[in-house]
Order: C-alpha cells, then sequence, then structure tokens
C-alpha cells in the first residue's frame, strides 16, 4: 500500500466511524481489506481507494465495518452489571418511584449481548416488576444489529460469560443455536446510530453504557463525545465505561461515582444544561 492510499484510509476511517489509526498501522489495515477487495473483485487496495474516492459508493460502509472490531460477550467485565444489581438500580428505584420508568441506553451494542444482559438484570431484579423499562441499543454498524435483533447465539457465544441458570431461563435451543426468548429480546430496542453524530433526539437516560468503543477515538473526539453524553444522561444518571476506558484527564462532563471504578456521574457544571430534556422520541415498533 502506498503511504498516500494509507493516509487516504486513515482519513476516511476517522471521519466516517472516528477509528483512529496511528501512522504504523499498515499491517492491519492490509489484513482486513486486502480480502474485502478481493471478495468484490478487485486487485487490490489502491483499487479499493479508487472506488473510495468515487460518490457515495456503498463499499464505504464495508470498508468501515471491515476494520471494526465488534468483540463483546455477555455480562462482559462482570462488575459493572453488579454495579447495576447492587448501586445503580437500587438507587434508581427511589428516585424514579412516582414515575415509574427508566430508560437505559446501551451504545455501541454490536451483537446484541450486552443490551441482553442488562435486559436480563432488569427481567430479575424484583423491584422493578411492573416498570416500564426501555433498553435502547445502538451501533453503527448494521449487521450487527441484524444479529442483534435476532437473538441467536451460537454455543460459543453463549459460554462466554453467561451464566448457565440464565441460558436455561431465558434462550431455547435450535440445533446448534440458542435463541433468546421473544420477552428478552422484545425488552431491547434496536436503532442504528453513530456516535460521531448528533444523539439527542434519542431523549435523555437514566443509564448509559458506552463500553468498548471510545478507546478507538482519539482525545478530541472522547471529549466531544463525553459533552454529549452528559447532556442526554439525567443529572443522577450513572454512565458506565469499559474497564480500559476513563474520563479521567479527558473531560470535565463527568466526575468519578465514589466507590465505584468504571462508573461515572455528569458534573455539576453540566448538570444544568441536562436538566433541559430533549423529549423522549417514541421509538417506534419498527425500530426493534
Ligand atoms: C468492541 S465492540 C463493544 C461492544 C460492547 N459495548 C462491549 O463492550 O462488549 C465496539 C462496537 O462499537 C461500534 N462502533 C464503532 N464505531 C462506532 C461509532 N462511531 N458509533 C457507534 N458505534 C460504533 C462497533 O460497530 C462495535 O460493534
Amino acid at each position: 500500500m502506498t503511504p498516500l492510499d494509507y493516509e487516504f484510509l486513515r482519513k476516511f476511517l476517522k471521519e466516517r466511524s472516528g477509528l483512529d489509526l496511528s501512522s504504523d498501522k499498515q499491517y492491519l489495515v492490509e489484513s482486513r481489506l486486502i480480502p474485502l477487495a478481493r471478495r468484490v473483485g478487485l486487485p487490490g487496495i489502491a483499487e479499493l481507494v479508487m472506488r473510495l474516492k468515487g460518490l457515495a459508493d456503498p463499499l464505504a460502509s464495508e470498508v468501515v465495518a471491515a476494520m471494526t472490531t465488534n468483540e463483546t460477550f455477555f455480562f462482559r467485565d462482570k462488575i459493572p452489571f453488579d454495579h447495576l444489581k447492587e448501586t445503580i438500580f437500587p438507587a434508581l428505584v427511589q428516585a424514579r418511584a412516582s414515575r415509574r420508568g427508566l430508560r437505559i441506553w446501551c451504545a455501541a451494542s454490536s451483537s446484541g449481548q450486552e443490551p441482553y444482559s442488562i435486559a436480563m438484570i432488569v427481567k430479575e431484579f424484583a423491584a422493578l416488576s411492573g416498570w416500564r423499562v426501555e433498553i435502547v441499543a445502538t451501533d453503527l454498524s448494521q449487521a450487527v444489529l441484524e444479529k442483534s435483533k435476532a437473538g441467536i447465539f451460537s454455543q460459543f457465544e453463549v459460554q462466554r460469560g453467561l451464566p448457565i441458570q440464565m441460558l436455561v431461563k431465558y434462550f431455547t435451543q435450535t440445533g446448534e443455536l440458542w435463541q433468546l426468548n421473544a420477552d428478552i429480546r422484545a425488552m431491547v430496542q434496536h436503532r442504528q446510530l453513530n456516535l460521531l453524530q448528533d444523539f439527542s433526539h434519542l431523549g435523555t437516560f437514566d443509564v448509559i453504557f458506552c463500553r468498548n468503543v471510545l478507546i478507538y477515538f482519539d482525545q478530541d473526539t472522547k471529549i466531544g463525545i463525553f459533552d454529549r453524553l452528559a447532556r442526554v444522561l439525567e443529572p443522577d444518571g450513572v454512565l458506565a465505561l469499559g474497564a480500559s476506558e476513563s474520563v479521567v484527564g479527558i473531560s470535565d462532563a463527568f466526575r468519578p461515582y465514589p466507590d465505584k471504578r468504571g462508573l461515572y456521574r455528569p458534573s455539576a457544571v453540566r448538570t444544568a444544561r441536562a436538566a433541559a430534556p430533549a423529549m423522549a422520541l417514541k421509538l417506534v415498533a419498527s425500530a426493534r
């Protein structure tokens, strides 16, 4: 790959998905894009770049998808889900007692293991029984969202992080595959959304899981996203980040939740802005 083609691809990927590739990742780009080029009948990366320079080529989203990491599994890192049960839900059950409703956003939800882990916890949390709990799962990739909507997982996928009791209770086996039961699937609404773009139309949330996606972005992109996340999080809401992610030293939009690693609250500075909520969008059944 020529240095010019690499520079073009770096810029293209940063603009489309936020992916921030350092100057020495040519091997990674080649290992992912040469097979894609061959699959669509192109000799190599130079021809792929030519196609991307054309207007609105459908190959653009395939290139982004090929460079995106969709790694996920049920109850990933365990601790954030324990926090949900032990700290976040008990506090919100009290704080929202008159509303009896919660809105949870799983941003960058990949193939669904994360939002469905949350859904299973909601289902098991007795004090939320009879509440209106909306779980909104969004991702840049339409392909992973389609997989998530189907709620069908391989033996390998259900063996990663999912307690056997939950497998038996909430899934139905069909041959080698396992499908989440319809009641759990119906708890999650799916929408395609690029975190680089405006998301204020989603309304405000009590809990946001935005995990293992910001690590791929540069500092300025993270700052912008934290700022906008703070505006759609209720003043007493909670943001959960991935194990290797933090707001500390990057943004003052959030402050760490006391004694709970990986959890953050909107900072007081932002709370005034967040208090003017956008109207929650009615998510239509077809988005499920
Ligand atoms: C590594 S997965 C993380 C999945 C899940 N949050 C977890 O922690 O297990 C990262 C996900 O972020 C999505 N993603 C990447 N860039 C994005 C963007 N700009 N906007 C929204 N989602 C994005 C990818 O499609 C992928 O599904």
